[in-house]
């Protein structure tokens, strides 16, 4: 790390008071007055003629963007090349996770006894019919610990504002002290809601957007049982408005549970095709938040393990459900997944994907795994490094170049998603080519999305990629 003071004229730059070691190439990433470039070759030159032998006395950790020695402006700090875009992301940044997460095989009862100590003795458990069948465990452990359960099973797949106006209906039938979100995303996400809305006087209509919802008085707790959706600990919540047949969401810290509770042995009844679907939302939650335009340290550690970890385990939690470390692996993955929902959420893969579950009611970790390659090679030539570490995450060698390796990258998730027991193109959903146009001025419409992402997307941008995938 060398620290220069150098000022940047219409010529180029020059040094001030140089304190540099090692010399400056065209094209390394430096902080310049307070701003993130890249050297250029004029820089190099003016920079490189001023070096000086000794130690910086100044000392600056790798990435700071902050002043050590108070001096304003007029410096240049050298960052790795592969940290540009986390140094320009060095902002601040608010972490909103539950108050307690359980995670391992069994947790389940530390739950139940968490509620009672808590004295939370009347709920509402929000489940699937799919997922209450597997998981009346859940039933008898919190029966065991006192907790007095009603059940509502209805929250099907992809769930819409009917099915979840339903579930509030029932919910304001009786006093509760909490609401507790049993299954995957649909119910959980559903939870949520009501935990939040049955008390008070907003409709969900109100809410849908960023920040909207005033508050939650009940006590909300959820236990995913797919790996999955990571919304036991993310701060969102997603429903399809039938109105306009566009799935939407409600953003709000008062949607992040209480409790939440990950028992990996909860996903083994999860048939192959849905573990396929599920893991790799997940595998795409983490992928869209390291290469972000938000991207940030606090959450690149998440993403890049949770990559690891469901490149790793997929494959295998799909030839055999039973295989407690492969869930295990993918319930952690899916977890760190949805700590980076939160700070900095996901990109373009998830505003495409968005119409494709609105208008055609593709399962939702479907209609992002079918745009995923194709959405990362048009982002690919904006983050390079960052495309690179996700190649390499995901198991690929390194190649010659940073954008060589990002390639190596996208060929692994090809492989890994020709494996998965699922379809890979959109005309395999009965999608016709002429439906493509709308979806790409749906997909614009996400804005909450799209502005993370790497490359800008225009509306034609929308449209190649949706026929690519077609
Ligand atoms: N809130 C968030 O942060 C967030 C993030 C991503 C996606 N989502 C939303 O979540 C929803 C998708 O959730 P999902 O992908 O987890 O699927 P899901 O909840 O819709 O479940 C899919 C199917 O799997 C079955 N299933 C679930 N667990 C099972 C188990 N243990 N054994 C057997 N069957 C089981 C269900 O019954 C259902 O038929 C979408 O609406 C999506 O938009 C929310
Ligand atoms: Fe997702």
């Amino acid at each position: 790390m060398s620290v220069s003071r150098i000022r940047r004229h219409a010529q180029g730059v020059s040094l001030l008071k140089p304190f540099p070691f090692g010399r400056f190439e065209e094209g390394e990433c430096v902080i310049l007055e307070n701003n993130l470039e890249r050297v250029k070759s004029g820089d190099c030159q003016a920079m490189n003629s001023n070096i000086f032998t000794e130690s910086s006395p100044i000392s600056c950790l790798p990435g700071s963007v902050g002043s050590p020695s108070g001096i304003p402006n007029e410096r240049a700090t050298r960052v790795p090349a592969d940290c540009m875009e986390t140094a320009a992301a060095l902002g601040p940044i608010t972490l909103l996770q539950p108050g307690k997460i359980f995670f391992g095989n069994g947790s389940v009862a530390t739950l139940a006894a968490e509620l009672a100590a808590r004295d939370v003795r009347k709920v509402l458990l929000v489940t699937s019919p799919g997922v209450i069948k597997s998981c009346s465990d859940v039933l008898s452990k919190l029966e065991d610990a006192g907790v007095c359960t009603r059940v509502y099973a209805e929250i099907n797949a992809e769930p819409t504002v009917q099915m979840f106006e339903a579930c509030l209906r029932v919910a304001r039938e009786q006093p509760l002290d909490g609401i507790v979100g049993l299954g995957g995303g649909s119910p959980m996400d559903v939870a949520k809601l009501v935990a939040a809305l049955a008390t008070g006087t907003q409709s969900v209509r109100d809410v849908f957007g960023i920040n909207l919802l005033h508050g939650r008085r009940l006590f909300l707790a959820c236990l995913p049982t797919t790996s999955g959706t990571g919304s036991e600990v993310s701060p969102n919540a997603i429903l399809l408005d039938e109105s306009c047949q566009l799935k939407k969401g409600v953003i709000s810290p008062h949607l992040v549970p209480d409790v939440a509770c990950v028992d990996p042995l909860l996903t083994c009844s999860v048939p192959p095709a849905i573990t396929a679907a599920t893991g790799l939302d997940a595998l795409t939650h983490c992928i869209e938040a390291y290469a972000n335009r938000f991207a940030h340290p606090t959450v690149d550690l998440y993403a890049l393990q949770g990559i690891r970890l469901i490149s790793q385990n997929l494959l295998a939690a799909i030839a055999d459900g039973r295989d407690t470390t492969a869930r295990a692996n993918l319930a952690l993955g899916s977890l760190y997944g949805g700590l980076c929902l939160g700070p900095v959420n996901t990109a373009a893969v998830h505003a495409l994907a968005y119409p494709l579950g609105g208008e055609f009611h593709i399962a939702h970790g479907i209609s992002n795994a079918v745009l995923l390659p194709h959405v990362l090679r048009f982002n690919l030539p904006a983050m390079p490094e960052r495309y690179a570490h996700i190649a390499v995450a995901l198991g690929a060698q390194s190649a010659r170049s940073p954008a060589a390796t990002a390639e190596r990258g996208i060929e692994r998730l090809d492989y890994l998603m020709a494996r998965c027991p699922m379809q890979r193109r959109i005309s395999e959903f009965n999608v016709p080519q002429e439906a493509l146009p709308r979806l790409a001025k749906a997909a614009m419409t996400v804005t909450r999305l799209l502005k993370n992402n790497p490359r800008t997307l225009t509306e034609q941008d929308a449209l190649q990629i949706y026929h690519a995938a077609w």
